[in-house]
């Protein structure tokens, strides 16, 4: 699989860049067209066990998520209901809680258990260490 290397550093959703870093177009979707395109973001080790950690992959702001078990999960970075920051949620196997309002969102599908609309949900795997988002 090639996989595309992402020239942008990983940047919280809550932090704004630091001085000096690349401009470059962020987004809150994936880019238009196509199938989606794999971005490295960053490590695996990253993003502590259980934790979510925001990055950017092809413009794009994902939270990634690593949950116990060694799972990887990727959401857009900014909660569909108010734009709660989806990374500093709280997760188990089944679904993520945003910060802002505590609505869940299930991993299965991005339905929200309550009234929000749906989260966008992204495919992420380790690559030898490597920490793939494809959006
Ligand atoms: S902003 Fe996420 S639940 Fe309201």
């Amino acid at each position: 699989m090639s996989v595309t290397h992402s020239d942008t550093p990983a940047a919280p959703t809550t932090a704004p860049p630091k001085a000096g870093t690349p401009a470059t177009e962020v987004t809150d979707g994936p880019a238009a067209g196509g199938a989606g395109v794999p971005h490295v973001v960053g490590r695996v080790d990253d993003v502590p066990p259980g934790e979510g950690r925001a990055f950017v992959a092809g413009g794009v702001q994902v939270a990634v998520f690593r949950l116990r078990d060694g799972s990887l999960h990727a959401t857009q970075a900014a909660c569909p209901h108010s734009g709660g920051p989806l990374a500093d949620g709280q997760t188990d196997a089944a679904v993520l809680v945003c910060p802002l309002h505590l609505y869940a969102f299930r991993w299965s599908d991005g339905t929200c258990t309550g009234a929000a609309p749906p989260v966008r949900l992204f495919p992420v795997h380790d690559e030898d260490g490597a920490l793939v988002v494809t959006v």
